[in-house]
């Protein structure tokens, strides 16, 4: 048995985790900034790094209180050193360089984006290779060819705004207070998805590449006429509350339709049994029943994660982490923290 602590501070959630070989969560803590940055309509990096310094040893006693563990429990230490706010990445780094050190265990570095494609293995270890693997977050959407939980290919990504972006920064051209694409979500429930006719952006494009900043927009113009941009962008519209849950709901439409089509299709070029649909966008409701039909139709495996392992958690740090210690791979106490990543942006 192999306890591994996962650390997580790469956007506005301070996270720690234990996990048992790589599958069984002991404990998920996060503790989230969003009413910090709700007011600035976007994650404020240097706010997000100071909360990250106040929080992350109380939200680590946390974690391994709620594990039943102490710290000399634990076999190894994982940390999601890349892509994200450098400040935020700093502080997790350099929390998981300390206690490697001081209490002996090996450290490993983990790419946050890589660790989402791997919640599709804790909720399906034995899962069916090849897969391919949506992973829609607040920065970053791509399309991967898995092999297995270390080898992965990227397909395709954004050339521009990611799907939870879109989803963001939607739900703040509606009018929305907070909540972002969980809010957008919310309205959007029983509104009618065919009502306003929004473009499917790169959708007959051939290849996987995704581009949202044009669908944003498209509603900004369908709001307030063609061309046009209010001195308040963010200002509640002056639109019926059904009208505007239409609204939401072809805005929505739009988004999960490209990332849906998009993933069968890579299913269906590279002959992959299953899909997994990882990141925060993959608690969207309507992306969830959308692959759902389509997974049925095709005879693919849908795989989704668990919610609580969609949006940003260090268990997925802890999970992947132990698939490269098990295989002898890990850091050294000079392990670097970086914005951006090789493998994926
Ligand atoms: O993976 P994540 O927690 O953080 C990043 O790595 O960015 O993803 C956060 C993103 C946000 O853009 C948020 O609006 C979106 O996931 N999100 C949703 C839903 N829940 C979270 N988007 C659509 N529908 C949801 N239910
Ligand atoms: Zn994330």
């Amino acid at each position: 048995m192999t306890l591994v602590l996962g650390l997580e501070s790469t956007c506005d959630d301070t996270c720690a985790s234990v996990v048992i070989d790589g599958v069984k969560v002991l404990s998920n803590v996060v503790s989230t900034q969003q009413e910090m940055h709700e007011k600035f309509r976007g994650v404020v990096p240097e706010m997000a790094s100071r909360a990250h310094l106040e929080r992350m040893l109380p939200v680590l006693q946390q974690a391994l209180d709620r594990a039943g563990v102490s710290a000399n429990d634990l076999d190894a230490v994982a940390v999601s050193n890349r892509p994200g706010l450098i400040g935020g990445v700093m502080v997790s780094v350099t929390t998981a360089k300390v206690l490697s050190w001081a209490l002996n265990i090996p450290l490993v570095g983990i790419n946050h984006i890589h660790a989402h494609l791997y919640t599709g293995f804790m909720e399906e270890p034995q899962c069916n290779m090849p897969a391919v693997a949506l992973t829609a977050s607040g920065g970053h959407t791509l399309l991967c060819l898995v092999r297995s939980s270390l080898e992965y290919e990227v397909l395709g990504s954004t050339i521009d705004d990611a799907g939870g972006e879109a989803f963001d920064k939607g739900a703040n051209l509606l009018g929305l207070k907070g909540g972002g694409g969980k809010a957008l979500d919310e309205l959007a429930l029983g509104g009618d998805p065919k009502a306003v006719k929004f473009p499917r952006p790169m959708l007959a494009e051939e290849g996987y590449r995704f581009s949202f900043a044009g669908l944003k927009t498209a509603l900004l113009y369908y709001l307030h006429g063609p061309g046009n941009k209010p001195q308040d962008p963010y200002a509640e519209p002056d639109i019926a509350p059904d009208v505007l849950k239409d609204i939401a709901a072809s805005y929505q439409e739009a988004i999960c339709e490209v990332l849906v089509k998009k993933a069968f299709r890579a299913c269906d070029e590279f002959g992959a049994s299953s899909l997994f649909v990882t990141g925060g966008v993959a608690a969207n409701s309507r992306l969830r029943t959308m692959t759902v039909e389509m997974a049925a139709k095709k005879r693919i495996k849908p795989v989704f994660p668990a919610m609580a392992l969609c949006t940003d958690n260090a268990a997925m740090i802890a999970g992947l982490g132990y698939e490269f210690l098990s295989r002898d791979i890990h850091d050294e106490l000079d392990l670097a923290a970086h914005a951006r990543s090789e493998e994926t942006g």
